[in-house]
């Protein structure tokens, strides 16, 4: 595990953090009626989500059933392919990621902690034998072309990197790639400091985030827009 995040979990069970969550905890059972599942991939790399939040994210998959579904951040794939395992047969997962050579052109910093991540031989290894529904893309995602899938998303994963500027700007992609009625799940509230305090004040002062959700037992944060409008 990411040393700043061992940091900061330790820190989290004294009750010091440096940026308290502020979002609403609520139990998995507000979001999702059942989280029974087997995921497929169990085994996690340090940069994986837990076990419990893999459970967690392909419980709301399977409930929501998206055909379109966009994650930033696709490391070794691991989340990746149960995205694409408990969504439709005809469903269609996006997933970016920063190829490691890219690393020092980027539009903002990548802290030393993200950098490992980035830092990678492969990325997406884990759903290289089961693509079909999978189509990677490269780039940073500060600069990567977004408009193709502006409105059409119903499902966004958002766990690429996690300095402020890029978690702003990722959560400004996500509200604009989701439908009406689609679903922006953020990864690390609470863990990683930037993820923490740019949601709490999107949640303090955003208007469209006064129902953000912060999932009990995980770093995830969950939101889901209206039906009706666009956000
Ligand atoms: C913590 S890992 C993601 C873990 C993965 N989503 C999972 O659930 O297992 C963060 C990923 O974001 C990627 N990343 C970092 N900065 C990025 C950027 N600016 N644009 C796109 N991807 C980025 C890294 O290369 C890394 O693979």
């Amino acid at each position: 595990m990411n040393i700043r995040v061992i940091i900061y979990k330790t820190l989290a069970t004294f009750g010091i953090k440096r940026n308290k969550p502020i979002i609403p905890e609520v139990p998995f059972k507000e979001i999702v009626s059942n989280i029974e599942i087997e995921p497929i991939e169990k085994k996690g790399d340090d940069g994986n989500i837990t076990l419990a939040e893999l459970k967690t994210i392909s419980a709301i998959v399977r409930q929501n059933q998206p055909n379109k579904v966009f994650e930033i951040g696709t490391f070794n794939g691991r989340t990746t392919i149960n995205l694409a395992h408990f969504s439709p047969q005809n469903s269609t997962v996006f997933t970016l990621d920063l190829p490691k050579q890219d690393l020092g052109h980027t539009k903002f910093t990548i802290e030393d902690g993200d950098k490992a991540y980035v830092d990678k031989e492969t990325i997406g290894d884990r759903y290289k034998n089961n693509a079909d529904k999978i189509i990677q893309l490269y780039g940073d995602s500060a600069t990567f072309d977004f408009k193709p899938y502006y409105g059409t998303i119903d499902f966004m994963f958002v766990d690429g990197a996690h300095s402020a500027p890029y978690v702003i700007n990722d959560t400004e992609v996500a509200f604009k790639l989701i439908r009406p009625g689609g679903i922006i799940l953020w990864h690390d509230y609470g863990i990683w400091r930037g993820v923490t305090k740019v949601l709490n004040n999107y949640f303090k002062k955003d208007a469209r985030c006064k129902e953000l959700k912060h999932i009990e037992g995980t770093c995830f944060v969950y939101y889901k827009s209206n039906e009706k409008k666009l956000n």
